[in-house]
């Protein structure tokens, strides 16, 4: 299920050498949600709601679903039915 978030930053974010603990695992956010950037802060969890074929536009704090649609992208599954 992809999302649009907005992000600001118009550049990369530099990780020393060092500074990430060598004997854990660090995890990096790929929902593009986190607070936390480039590091997963748990604020995936709200995507565990989305459903396939749909595309899911959240609040700028990335606490809230503010707009879904139909993914009509190439490739998109389809979008789900009202149900039974
Ligand atoms: S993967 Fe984005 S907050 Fe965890």
């Amino acid at each position: 299920m992809p999302r649009i978030v907005k992000l600001h930053p118009t550049g990369p974010i530099k990780i020393e050498p060092g500074s990430l603990p060598a004997d854990k695992p660090t995890w990096i956010c790929a929902c593009g949600l986190s607070k936390k950037m480039p590091f997963c802060d748990g604020s995936h969890k709200i995507t565990r709601q989305e459903q396939p074929g749909m595309v899911y536009v959240y609040s700028q704090d990335g606490q809230t679903v503010v707009e879904t649609r139909p993914d009509d992208s190439p490739g998109a599954g389809p979008a789900p039915t009202g149900g039974a």
